[in-house]
């Protein structure tokens, strides 16, 4: 049977990719934040996982505004890298499991979790740079990726704690897939930013701080935060955070923090990142 080995967390800053596109990770700027993740790596490379469930937001990429689905899981064979504006982004294209993917989907949703199911789709930096920063800059990935796609990016997105029980359904879909698979699940995007308006390049550390250490000890009392409380705490964008009850959801109650990092900013956001595995 498939089992959720661990959760990562981390942010997707697009900037953190154009820093290794375009050759820069060595600069002081850029160090302090790809050697947080050099731990991650080595840990990964030795965990192997045999299948990542990848949750993420489209900035508007792949679906546009046209289009904006609340939760959208990838069945595709192959994601290609989207164009953001500056042509697609040379990382390779990103395998997907369509058999666990399509499994996912028929248990969510008749356990009562309308996904929309995506059979062709483009991701872009939010499920591009996380794969970047866990196994850095290579020329294959190393295992399938199955996208979910959350709306965090036009009013209103799913709540913190819907996404959490969609994590336990997500468990529950892959626990009752009979094939021996190592999975792990990432959360991604986050923590406080905010991009544009009057407090464009609001960062609460305080806050991001408390989230992490709820992420591990007390998740359900993250479910309860409101959309405002968001806004308000994380700045615009930090809705984002929701995402990583996705992933959280997906865990035991109890699980070992095996590895936490945070830096502030990354471009206009605080790098947050936590590894918590589940075989406790
Ligand atoms: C930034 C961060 C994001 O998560 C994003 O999607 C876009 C921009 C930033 O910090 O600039
Ligand atoms: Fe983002």
């Amino acid at each position: 049977m498939a089992r959720i080995v661990a959760g990562i967390g981390t942010s997707h800053v697009p900037a953190i990719g154009a820093a290794i596109d375009l050759g820069k990770t060595q600069e002081p700027y850029w160090t302090r934040v790809f050697d947080g993740f050099e731990e991650s790596k080595t840990w990964i490379a030795n965990e192997k996982p045999d299948v990542c469930i990848v949750v993420y937001n489209d900035h508007a990429t792949a679906f546009s505004v046209d289009l904006i689905p609340t939760f959208a899981l990838g069945c595709a064979a192959e994601f290609p890298p989207a164009d953001e504006g500056w042509g697609p982004r040379p990382v390779p294209v990103v395998p997907g499991h369509p058999k666990l993917a399509t499994h996912i989907a028929q248990s969510v949703i008749l356990d009562e979790f309308d996904l929309t199911i995506c059979n062709k789709m483009e991701v872009d930096h939010g499920l591009t740079v996380p794969l970047n920063l866990l196994f850095g800059k290579v020329d294959k990935w190393p295992c399938p990726i199955i996208p979910l796609a959350v709306n965090v990016v036009q009013f209103p997105p799913p709540t913190g704690n819907r996404c959490y029980n969609l994590g336990k359904a997500i468990r529950k879909a892959v626990e009752s897939y009979p094939e021996d698979l190592k999975v792990m699940i990432f959360g991604t995007g986050g923590l406080s930013h905010q991009i544009s308006g009057p407090r464009a390049g609001f960062i609460n550390s305080h806050w991001d701080k408390n989230f992490l250490d709820g992420l591990t000890s007390d998740p359900v009392g993250l479910t309860k935060i409101r959309h405002v409380e968001y806004m308000r705490e994380a700045g615009a964008e930090g809705i984002e955070m929701v995402m990583w009850l996705v992933m959280r959801g997906a865990l035991n109650d109890d699980v070992k923090e095996v590895r936490r990092f945070y830096t502030v900013p990354a471009s206009n956001t605080a790098v947050g990142h936590i590894i918590l595995d589940n075989r406790t």
